[in-house]
Formats: C-alpha cells, structure tokens, sequence
C-alpha cells in the first residue's frame, strides 16, 4: 500500500476505469448483503429483484431504498453482514427523534475509515508535516475518532482535544501551535469568539486550514470563518450510517464543492417525493451505496441530504455541491420550503450581524410566524443606538424577504446571548402546534 500522504493511484484513474470497478464492487457487496443480512434479501425479494440482476450501474436502480427506519426496525445490530467477532468497533448517531441508528466495523472497514480521511486531510492540503487540532466530539458520535484515525494514517500529530471547553481550545492551539482545525463550523465560530475575549486575534494563530463538516453551512460562513481566522475552510462531508466523516471532501486546490471518494460510495440523486432517479446536476435527495463496506454495507441509503451530483473537476469523481440542508429540516412557513442555511446566507450580506442565529416559530392565530434572532457583531454592538438596532433589524427582515422569500421578523440581540453549541449547533425552535 502506498504511504496515505501520496496521492492514490485510484485518484488519477479515468471515469471509465472508476465506472468498471464500481460495477464489480457493487456485485459483490449486492451478493455479500443478500447472502448475510435477512433483511435485504426478503427487500429483495419482494422487489422481485436478484443480486444478478445488476448487469450496468443503471440496473441499481431496480433495488430497493434503504432508509432510516429500515436502519430503527433492525435496532440494534440485524443489518450487520459479519459476524460480531469480526466487528471491531461500533458508533451510534442520536438524531433528533426516536432510537439512535448503530453503525458497525469491521477491521478492514476501519481501515479503509482511515485511508479515506488521510485521503481527505490530503485533498485539504495536509502532509505528515502537520499537527491537527481534532475538536470534533469523541464517542459515538464519528467526527472525532474518524478525524483522529485519519490523521494518524496520514502520518500528522493528531491532537485529540475533542469538544468543549472551550478556553482550552484556545490555549491548545496557542500552545502547540496545529496547522489543521477540525470542528464543526458553527463551533468554529465559538472558538474565534473565545480568541477575542482572551484578547487575542485568532488571525494570528498557527493555523492554517480548517475542515468543517457534520452539519449545513454556507458560503457566508466559510468568508466569516476564512476572514476571522485567516485560514482556507473546506467542506468535508460523511455520516454514520454510511461511515462517518471521509465520504467526500472539498479540495483545496479547486474548492468547488466535494469530491465524492467514488472507488468506495456510489451516489444517486433523486426526487425526494417521487424517488425518481434525477439527471446529473439536477437538486434532490443523495442516495448513497457503499461500495467496499464488510460489517454494515447500506444498499441505496437514503441520506435525506438536498444537493446536486457535478462533475469532477481535479479528479474524475463526480463532486458534490455544498449541502443545503437535510429535506427532515426543510421548514415550511407559510407554505414557502426553507432552509436555515438559506436564511444564513441571507443574514451574512449585512455585516453588522454575525452568524450566531436562531430560527424561531409559532403559530398564534393560524399563521405561521418566523421571527430571527441573531446577535450583533461584538465590535459594533457597544456602540449601536436603538434607532440604529432598529434599522439593522428591518434590513436583515428585508434581505430575508429577498433572498429567502419569507416574511420574517427579525430581533438583534447581544454577542453572546445565543446559546454556543459544542458539535452540531441548534437552528430552529419549532413551537407550531403538530397536526
Ligand atoms: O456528522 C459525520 C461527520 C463528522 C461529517 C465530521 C463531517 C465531519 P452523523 O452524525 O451521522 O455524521 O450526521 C450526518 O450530518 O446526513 C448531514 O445531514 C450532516 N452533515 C454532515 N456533513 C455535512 C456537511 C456526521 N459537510 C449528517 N454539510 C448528514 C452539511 C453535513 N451537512
């Protein structure tokens, strides 16, 4: 095996060298869970369809979906294709709602874990050269421990800080001096704040690129990250169900999205009403198969994830476009679909208000009613005039008129006054009555 800071020679391969060896790896993983987990072979089964029956890629498309309740109604371990002495490790993801989703690994699994993230820290610019600064949370949660494995195979200094405490994230990376931050960016943010109120200017760190992922973020976000900290931040992408972080990433000699590690995961897009299969570039929901997986392959897994399949760029694999957000946490307010990233992106084109925000929304009198609290920019908040509050806030009711399409009302609050999350943050409070 090539040492993981070289550039892989699949990632030179052609689309049709990938195409050839993604239809071999997805009859054997097709046969692997039809031969070892009930489960898929009564889906099958029922859907009147065989592991033979894949000829070309497009025949995937006669297989069934695989979807989060499919992953609850075998809670625990039934999806699991090896048996438990060969699992070597096994991480849950809480979701909102609900049982958790239990994802399992073998050795081999683990491994080709670690070579995707190495493979990932590469494509951000990484060498062995480097320390990495792992604030992603640690336990079941993926983000840590696949950033941790990653940069180890890499050949880095990973710093398994983890989550939290946040006046030691600063003082770790004011004291070891990491090349890398990991984090989810909203945490990001949380740890710039806290440079500033140590009184020191996070510009001046040793970093010098941050890999944020594990929840939606936008264009907006990644300038105020880029700015404040002076560092490039790329997208990385994965989840539990699938592996966990590593399933595509943003790189930093195109940053245009991410790349999606095709040789293991092969993607779909679909219509999330209809599950019609969508032409390339068109937006709908990811499909994701795994391609090399032993201890729990998923077949046609539906992500829930709204983004668009691009063609690859640096690399034949196709790219990703940044996730917009996930259809489960599409908002409809007065019948208009929204996204919290999209009001995001809209709040980030007035400088006064920093991207500390909060979506709430009731129902008083049979309306839907937004309002959006955001905070005020530490900098200008000391020095702002109720007037001048005032007017921010009909700015940014308008900017989200504009870009977003929604009436909203918005209430500039303090720096501060929004709760910090420690991993994914938080974005909506949803008092509605349910129907
Ligand atoms: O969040 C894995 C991960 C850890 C990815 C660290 C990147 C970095 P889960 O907890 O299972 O796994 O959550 C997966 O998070 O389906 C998306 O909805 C969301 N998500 C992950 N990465 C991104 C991203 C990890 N770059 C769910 N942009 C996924 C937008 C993301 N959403």
């Amino acid at each position: 095996m090539a040492p993981s800071h070289q550039i892989e020679p699949i990632e030179k391969a052609s689309v049709d060298e990938l195409r050839a060896l993604q239809l071999e790896r997805l009859k054997d993983v097709l046969g692997r869970v039809y031969d070892r987990v009930p489960h898929y072979r009564n889906k099958f089964q029922a859907a009147g369809v065989h592991p033979d029956d894949l000829r070309t890629l497009a025949d995937l498309a006669r297989f069934p979906f695989t979807t989060k309740d499919d992953l609850r109604a075998n809670y625990p371990f039934g999806l699991f294709a090896a048996p438990m002495e060969e699992i070597v490790r096994i991480h849950a993801s809480s979701g909102t709602t609900g049982k958790p989703t239990v994802a399992g690994y073998t050795k081999a699994d683990i491994e080709t874990w670690a070579l995707l993230m190495a493979r990932s820290l590469r494509a951000a610019g990484g060498s062995p050269r480097d320390k990495i600064h792992v604030a992603y949370g640690y336990g079941l949660f993926t983000g840590g421990l696949g950033a941790h494995y990653g940069g180890e195979a890499l050949g880095a200094a990973v710093i398994p800080v983890g989550g939290g405490f946040t006046e030691r994230q600063v003082q770790l990376i004011n004291d070891f001096q990491p090349d890398i931050l990991m984090a989810t960016p909203s945490y990001t943010l949380a740890i710039a704040d806290e440079f500033e109120t140590q009184g020191l200017d996070p510009r001046r760190s040793s970093l010098r690129v941050g890999i944020f992922g594990a929840e939606p973020w936008s264009e907006g976000m990644r300038g105020e990250i880029e700015r404040r900290f002076a560092i490039d931040a790329l997208d990385l992408y994965g989840l539990s169900e699938v592996i966990g972080p590593g399933v595509a990433q943003e790189l930093l000699e195109t940053k245009d999205g991410l790349t999606l590690w095709e040789d293991h995961f092969y993607p779909e897009i679909i219509d999330p009403e209809t599950g019609a299969p969508l032409a390339e570039g068109e937006a709908g929901e990811l499909v994701l198969t795994t391609l090399t997986k032993q201890g729990m392959p998923v077949i046609r897994y539906r992500t829930r994830d709204l983004t668009r399949l691009l063609p690859g760029t640096a690399r034949a694999m196709r790219r990703l476009d940044r996730i917009k957000g996930r259809s489960d946490d599409m908002l409809i307010i007065r019948g208009v679909n929204v996204f919290p990233s999209q009001i995001e992106a809209a709040l980030a084109r007035e400088e006064a208000l920093s991207p500390h925000y909060l979506l709430e929304l009731r129902r008083p009198n049979a309306l839907d009613e937004l309002d959006v609290v955001v905070e005020l920019r530490p900098a200008l908040a000391g020095g702002l005039a109720v007037n001048d509050i005032a007017a921010l806030e009909r700015k940014a009711e308008h900017l989200v008129k504009a870009y977003v399409g929604v009436t909203a009302k918005v209430r500039a609050v303090a720096p501060g006054a929004i709760e910090r999350s420690q991993g994914k943050a938080k974005r909506v409070i949803d008092l509605r009555p349910k129907d």
